[in-house]
C-alpha cells in the first residue's frame, strides 16, 4: 500500500524477519527494545555498523508497529504482524514447515495451506516496505528462509534495484525439498534475486538441483538461466558467514571480562574441567545427544563433579511451537535427573541457564570454559563455535564440534564429532579434555587463524561483490 509519508531512502537495504532489536513491554507497561536472539543479528549488526543503510524487519510482537526510527546509525523499518500472522507465518510456515525440511526433518514438518497464505502475504508486505526505502539502483539484501518470496516480489515492484539473498540455514537435498507442496513457488521467489548466497557449496548445489528438477530452467555450475523470456541468469554460490573477530576479541581482552571469567569459575567451585554449551533451545542443536553423552560419562565414572561440571546456556526460542516445547521439557527433565543422580551438595553436575545474556557475559563464559561443546545435528553455520575460538586469544580451551555444522567445514582441525554416535561423542569429549596442552594450543592457533582471516566484514564484502558482478538483466545470456 503506498504510504502518504515521505520516507528516507537508502543505497543499502537489509530485509530480515527480525529487526536487530525486539520490542518488549515490561510489567510496568513500559516499552523497551532488547537485542534479538540468533546468529543473523550477531552478524548483520556488525556489518551495518560500518555502512549507512535501512533494516526492514519485524519487531517481535503482534502490536501496532512503531514508525521507522534510527538506532546506532541504522534506519529501522518495523513491519507489523497480526497475532494470526505470528502463528501462521512465523511459528507455522517458517518454523514448523520450512525449518524442519531445511534441517534434515529431525522432527516432522507440518503443511497447512493457511500458513502458506500468511507466508505469501507477509513476504509481500516486506517487499513493499523495501520498495519504499530503496533508493534508485539500491542494493537490497534479503536474509534467510522466512523471506524466500521477497526477491521476486521486489523485482516486480522495483526492477531498478539489485537483489541478493543469503540463506543462514542449510538448503535441503532435493528429496527433502520435494516434500514442500509449494516448492516451485519458493524457487521462483528466490530466482527474483541476482545473487543467492549459501553457507556451503553443498547448499548452493542443492538449490540448483531443485531448480533443475522443478522449474523449466537451464543450469550450469552455479548459474540458473530462466526460460521465461526475460533472459535473466541468477548466480548461486557459497559465502560462509562469520563474526566480528576483532571486535569480539577486543571485548574478551577487557579486564572486566577477564575478571568475570575468573569469578564464574570461582562461583562454580573452581572445577578442574568446566564444559560449556551455548545454544538457542532448538532441536537442531543436539542438546539431548550432548546431555546423554555427558550423563553416560558421569555414570561410567569417567567424569564427575566437583572436578568436572557442565554449564548449559539454553536461550529461549520459539516457545509456542510444539517441538520446541517438547524439547524444553526433555532437556529440563534430563538436567534434573542428571543432577539428582550425579550431583553433590554444592556441586551440581549441570548448571542449566534458560536466559539471554549481554555480550560481555557470553565472552566471559567462553573465556572460562575448558571445553566448548557444539554438537548440532544440523546447523547452517554455528557462530558460537567461531565466537569461542575468537575469545581464546590465550590459546587455551578445546572445541568439540559436530561435522554437521557449516563451521566444521572451516574448523575441522578441531575435536570433531558425530553427535548421533554417542560412544564416539564420549570419546571425543575425553580426548578434548586429555590431549596435551601444547597440542591443544596448536589446534586453537589454527582455528583462530581461520576465523580471523575470514571475519564477518570479509563475508559481507564477498557477498556484496558477488551481488555486484552477478549478471544483470539479459547480460551474458546464451
Ligand atoms: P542460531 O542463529 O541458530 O541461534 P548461532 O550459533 O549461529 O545460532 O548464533 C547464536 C548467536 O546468539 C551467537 O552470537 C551467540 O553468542 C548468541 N547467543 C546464544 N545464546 C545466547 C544467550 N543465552 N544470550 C545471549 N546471546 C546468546
Ligand atoms: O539463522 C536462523 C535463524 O532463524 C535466524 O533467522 C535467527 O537469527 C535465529 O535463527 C533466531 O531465530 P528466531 O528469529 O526465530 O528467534
Amino acid at each position: 500500500m503506498p504510504s502518504s509519508r515521505q520516507r528516507k531512502t537508502f543505497d543499502l537495504v537489509i530485509a530480515a524477519n527480525r529487526l536487530p532489536v525486539d520490542k518488549v513491554t515490561t510489567e510496568t507497561g513500559q516499552t523497551e527494545w532488547r537485542r534479538s536472539p540468533g546468529g543473523l543479528v550477531t552478524a548483520m549488526e556488525s556489518v551495518m555498523q560500518s555502512q549507512p543503510g535501512a533494516w526492514v524487519g519485524w519487531p517481535g510482537d503482534d502490536e501496532e508497529a512503531p514508525e521507522p526510527f534510527e538506532q546506532d546509525g541504522v534506519y529501522l523499518v518495523p513491519i507489523q504482524l497480526t497475532s494470526e500472522e505470528v502463528r501462521h507465518y512465523y511459528e507455522g510456515f517458517s518454523n514448523d514447515t520450512l525449518w524442519p525440511i531445511f534441517h534434515d526433518v529431525i522432527v516432522p514438518a507440518s503443511f497447512h495451506r493457511e500458513w502458506w497464505s500468511a507466508y505469501q502475504r507477509v513476504n509481500q508486505r516486506f517487499a513493499e516496505a523495501v520498495a519504499e526505502v530503496a533508493a534508485p539502483g539500491a542494493r537490497v539484501w534479503v536474509q534467510d528462509y522466512q523471506l524466500q518470496l521477497v526477491p521476486a516480489a521486489i523485482r516486480r515492484l522495483r526492477p531498478d534495484v539489485r537483489v541478493g539473498w543469503f540463506n543462514h540455514i542449510p538448503f535441503p537435498p532435493v528429496e527433502l525439498f520435494a516434500q514442500l507442496p509449494w516448492r516451485s513457488q519458493l524457487l521462483e521467489g528466490l530466482l527474483g534475486a541476482d545473487f543467492l548466497g549459501f553457507q556451503r557449496v553443498a547448499d548452493a548445489q542443492n538449490f540448483v538441483r531443485s531448480c533443475r528438477r522443478f522449474l523449466p530452467v537451464d543450469t550450469k555450475g552455479g548459474t540458473v538461466s530462466l526460460k521465461d523470456g526475460s533472459g535473466r541468469r541468477v548466480r548461486a554460490g557459497a559465502v560462509p558467514i562469520s563474526i566480528d573477530f576483532k571486535g569480539l576479541e577486543a571485548l574478551a581482552r577487557t579486564p572486566a571480562v577477564e575478571a568475570r571469567a575468573k569469578e564464574i569459575r570461582a562461583s562454580l567451585g573452581d572445577p578442574e574441567i568446566l564444559m560449556l554449551g551455548v545454544d538457542r533451545l532448538d532441536y537442531t542443536k543436539g542438546i539431548r545427544h550432548r546431555l546423554k553423552a555427558y550423563e553416560e560419562l558421569l555414570a561410567d565414572g569417567r567424569l564427575g563433579p566437583p572436578e568436572t561440571t557442565l554449564v548449559q546456556v539454553a536461550t529461549p526460542s520459539r516457545e509456542r511451537v510444539d517441538a520446541y516445547r517438547q524439547l524444553r521439557e526433555d532437556v529440563e527433565q534430563t538436567v534434573g535427573r542428571i543432577n539428582g543422580e550425579q550431583g553433590q551438595i554444592g556441586a551440581p553436575a549441570v548448571h542449566y541457564l534458560h536466559h539471554s545474556y549481554p555480550r560481555e557475559e557470553m565472552a566471559a563464559l567462553f573465556r572460562a570454559a575448558d571445553v566448548m561443546l557444539v554438537t548440532p545435528l544440523r546447523d547452517g553455520m554455528n557462530l558460537v563455535a567461531k565466537e569461542y575460538v575468537t575469545c581464546r586469544y590465550d590459546l587455551g580451551g578445546a572445541l568439540v564440534l559436530s561435522e554437521f555444522t557449516g563451521a566444521w567445514h572451516e574448523l575441522h582441525q578441531t575435536f570433531s564429532c558425530n553427535p548421533h554416535d554417542i560412544e564416539g561423542l564420549k570419546q571425543t569429549i575425553l580426548r578434548a579434555i586429555n590431549t596435551p596442552e601444547a597440542q591443544k594450543r596448536r589446534i586453537m592457533r589454527s582455528l583462530r587463524r581461520r576465523v580471523s582471516d575470514h571475519d564477518v566484514q570479509r563475508w559481507a564484502a564477498r557477498f556484496l561483490d558477488a551481488l555486484e558482478v552477478a549478471p544483470a538483466r539479459g547480460e551474458d545470456a546464451s
